[in-house]
């Protein structure tokens, strides 16, 4: 394969940012008396906002309306805003600017493929906006992952068909949508979790050019 474009997950895969959407969910679930710990958090990664809340919500056994879930989720958001707002380029994951200086340096494209609407700002925050020759996230799709929507919303926008671009990513939605993409699947985390992958690393400072021309 000779991948030309290589499509990065942001949340867990360049940053840690779970702990901030952890506190965030948390602050709600005690205001509405729902149990909710790190251990659930991990049921969320990869989840979109919408989805995160009815899950939190199905805990608590309650069913809200439309407007409830809206003015919850605004709660939460701007929680999280404030949260992420204290956050700088020392939140980059080691081995992300090595990995883009290598990418850019053999002419492979660079482009994200976020479930977060916050993503143009934690890109900013972390100091890589420009890096990026294309950013999809969720303010620009209907489906969320495991739909491949926004994967193929960002090869579509680098120009580069799916077939020759690698995605990857922390989440097991994440890893079903990169495939369902036609895309190859690279996975950040645990191996016996993320089956889908066609390889699993550790972290992103395990990923080196080398090994991706070798999928
Ligand atoms: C994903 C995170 O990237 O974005 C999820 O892994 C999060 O935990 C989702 O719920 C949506 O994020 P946001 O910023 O749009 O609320
Ligand atoms: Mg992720």
């Amino acid at each position: 394969m000779s991948c030309r474009a290589v499509i990065f997950d942001l949340d867990g895969v360049l940053t840690d940012t779970a702990i901030y959407h952890f506190r965030a969910w948390k602050a709600l679930a005690d205001e509405l008396g729902i149990a909710f710990t790190e251990h659930d958090n991990e049921q969320l990664k990869g989840v979109d906002r919408l989805g995160s809340l009815r899950w939190i919500l199905q805990q608590g056994g309650l069913t809200l309306s439309e407007a409830e879930e809206a003015r919850l989720m605004q709660q939460k958001n701007a929680h999280y805003l404030e949260l992420i707002a204290h956050m700088t380029a020392a939140d980059l994951y080691p081995g992300v600017q090595p990995l883009f200086a290598q990418l850019r340096q053999s002419g492979t494209k660079i482009g994200l493929a976020s479930a977060s609407k916050n993503a143009a700002f934690v890109v900013e925050r972390l100091g890589i906006a420009a890096q990026f020759d294309y950013i999809a996230d969720a303010n620009q799709v209907i489906n969320s992952k495991p739909d491949p929507e926004v994967f193929l919303l960002a090869a579509n926008g680098l120009g580069v068909a799916p077939q020759h671009c690698i995605g990857v990513e922390d989440a097991l939605a994440g890893i079903e949508a990169i495939n369902r993409a036609g895309m190859k699947a690279i996975g950040i985390g645990d191996a016996k979790v993320l089956s889908g992958a066609l390889k699993v690393y550790p972290d992103v400072a395990a990923i080196t050019l080398t090994n991706l021309l070798k999928l």
